[in-house]
Order: structure tokens, then sequence, then C-alpha cells
């Protein structure tokens, strides 16, 4: 982002540094006020607990979903354990699961037709069957990231209720990355496969303070999953970082108590959604075919009719690389917009379905948006 965090939560930041606890170690569970803040916003979101969470044993402060995402890692995986991964996945999700001995299954999500002039993000589809097929005796873990990075893909309570269904028949565990919960734009909803009936003991929900508050250095987050999940999850992580840093919990936490009344998640999504239009409405202008997202800060532009002149140069480290990745390197060169060759959020086998595209992030001021698109209408004359 290239926006600060609201001002009544850094001023809190500022006062936790202003006070003597603040500076030191926090317990490795989380500061108690960010774990009774986190459960007193989550609790309803939950209601197939039946109960309002324990801060104890069902919540767990992280230095940034990343790290959370580690440290399950980390507590579960043993050497060849299979894990499940929607792809295009959020290229962190690869090196953790194999740093911890995991191996990585991918299941596609299927792109639009190539007749589908105007796709949306819900045309990006899961075959259940090939599912199914992916799930073997090793799998352990199935990861679900609704609001999607990179597609911006909100994930239906059906499509939901479908992978509920397998990982209760073949016993898996569901890390459930929601980072972007607050981000589901025109009316959608935001559908949380730890809320179902069956799905507590088996799912950890992941959430970032970094997206909630745009604070990203910040780096904290946490985890939200039955005790069996949090217990192994904070043992890993006591060892990997200890705790996560004392003040900016404290800010968070105050994130997290006046949110409400400051209406902040609404003001920020009203926000987003403008950001998102500016950005669309440049794609328009120039033409281009672009997955709408109905969730998350990202979308994904088809960049196949981009055609650089012939003999362009480019450095060796895009060479050998996916076409999205020179295509990437010559938008960001010549008109001046950077963005994410999308084959990275593919194994290298599959990656020509990503070299279709690059992602565009919308968590930039409207100004900046709108002086990307005025840029962007230097590309017309390299369309075929
Ligand atoms: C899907 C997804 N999960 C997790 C993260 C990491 O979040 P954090 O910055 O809290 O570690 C990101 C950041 O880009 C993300 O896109």
């Amino acid at each position: 982002m290239n926006f600060p965090p609201p001002q009544w939560v850094k001023d809190a930041a500022t006062e936790a540094l202003g006070t003597v606890a603040g500076n030191h170690y926090s317990h490795p569970k989380g500061r108690i006020r960010l774990r009774e803040a986190i459960r007193d916003v989550y609790s309803s979101q939950f209601p197939n607990l039946g109960r309002p969470l324990n801060v104890e044993t069902e919540i767990l402060v992280t230095s940034g979903a990343n790290e959370g995402q580690y440290s399950v890692f980390t507590a579960f995986l043993e050497q060849g354990d299979e894990v499940i991964m929607f792809e295009p996945f959020f290229d962190q999700y690869l090196p953790s699961v194999t740093f911890n001995g995991g191996v990585p299954v991918y299941v596609p999500l299927h792109p639009p037709a190539e007749s589908n002039t105007s796709p949306s993000s819900a045309d990006w589809t899961i075959d259940f069957d090939e599912l199914r097929r992916a799930i073997t005796p090793k799998t352990k873990m199935i990861i679900v990231n609704t609001p999607h990075n990179p597609i911006g893909k909100v994930f239906t309570r059906e499509e939901l209720e479908k992978i509920a269904v397998l990982s209760q028949e073949f016993n898996l565990l569901v890390m459930s990355d929601e980072v972007y919960e607050n981000l589901v734009f025109d009316d959608k909803e935001h559908v949380r496969i730890g809320s179902f009936p069956g799905m507590w003991d088996r799912t950890v929900s992941v959430y970032s303070a970094g997206k909630g508050f745009s604070a990203t250095g910040w780096r904290v987050g946490w985890l939200i999953g039955p005790p069996s999940i949090i217990g192994p999850t904070l043992a890993a992580s006591t060892r990997i970082i200890f705790c996560s840093n004392s003040p900016l919990q404290e800010a968070a936490a105050a994130g997290l108590e006046q949110a409400k009344a400051n209406k902040f998640f609404e003001t920020q999504l009203k926000e987003y959604a403008e950001r998102r239009d500016v950005l669309l409405k440049a794609f328009d202008d120039i033409g281009l075919r672009y997955t709408y997202p109905e969730g998350s800060y990202f979308v994904l532009l088809d960049i196949s009719r981009v055609q650089w002149p012939e003999g362009y140069e480019f450095p060796e480290s895009v060479q050998g690389r996916g076409r999205d990745f020179r295509a990437a390197w010559f938008i960001a060169q010549e008109i001046g917009v950077s963005t994410i060759p999308v084959s990275e959020f593919y194994c290298q086998e599959h990656q020509e379905i990503g070299e279709k595209f690059t992602r565009f992030a919308f968590c930039k001021d409207i100004e900046t948006l709108k002086k990307a698109g005025e840029r962007l209408k230097g590309i017309t004359k390299y369309l075929t």
C-alpha cells in the first residue's frame, strides 16, 4: 500500500511505546489485550462453536499471517506429507511447505473460457472430481484462500461446502487463509469454512493486521482454531519467533477495539472499491481483457495481446522465465507501471496458464492509479 494506517491506530502504537511493558517481550500466545480484542470481534463469526473463543487455547498472535502459516506447517507436516493448494497460489505457500518437508499438490482453478470477453473472478472454477483425485493417503492438509490472491476470487458457500465434505471424508486439516476478509465487494459474502458444522476441529483460519489496517510492515497477524491445532502451532511459533513485537500488537488491539465505532472496515471497503474501479476503467479504456475481481486488491490483466518490438532486449533475469515475465518487464520499462507476472503463482509444469496474465495491485491512492491509467494508454501501440 502507498497510504498509512489510520491515525488512531498509529496513535495507539505511539502510546504503547511510551509504556514500559510495551517495549518488552510479550507472551508467545500474543498480548492479552489483542487476544481479547480478537475474541470480541471473531467469536460471532464462528457460531458452530456455540460460545466465545478461548483466548488461552484458540487464538495465536503471529508475526504476520506468513509466520503463522509457516508455524502451522512446522507443527503438522511430516516428511512427504502432501498439501493441496489451488493454483494459482500465493507464492509463499510453496517454499513454506517444502521447507517443512511437505510436498505441494496443485489443483487448478480453471481460467474462464477465451470466448468470455468480460470474465469475473467467479469464472475461475474448481473441478471437484479433480480435487478428489488429487487426494492420496499422504494428503495432510488443504489450503483455501478466500478472497484469493492473485485472482480476486471470493469462494462461494457452495464451493466451500464441497471442500468441507472432502476434508471430512479424508480427514484433512484445512488452512483457511482469509487475510483479505474485509475486502469483499459488490455485497458478496465472505464465508469462513471454519464456521461450518463439523469444521471447527480441523480448520485453522488465518488473518493479518497488515492487510486489515494498512500496516504490512508491522508483521502482526493471528490464527484462530481448536486447541489441537493452536497448541502445537504455538510450540512451533515460540521456537521460531518467541513472540511477535509488542507495541504493534497493542496498536492492532486498538484497531480491532475501535473499528466498529469508527466504521473503519466499511469505509475502507468503499475506498478500495473506488480504487478498483479507477484501475478497471483504465483497462476498459485501452480495451484489454481482465478478470473482474470480487475481492482482495488484485486484478489479472490478460496480456496475450501485448507484443513488444522484435529484437527488444531483455535482461538475463527474465530470460528463461514465462512470456509474462518479459511482458511485465516491457510494461514496467516502456509504460512505467510495475506488475507481477502470474506464472510466478504456478508450479513450473503449469506456468503456461499463468503466462497469459500479469497481476495489478490496486492498494494505491486514487491519484497513483489514475497516473497508472494515463501511462497504460501508451500500451495501445503494442497491441496485436
Ligand atoms: C493470500 C495471502 N496470505 C498471506 C499473506 C501474508 O500476510 P502477512 O503480511 O500478514 O504475513 C499475503 C500477503 O500478501 C497474502 O496475499
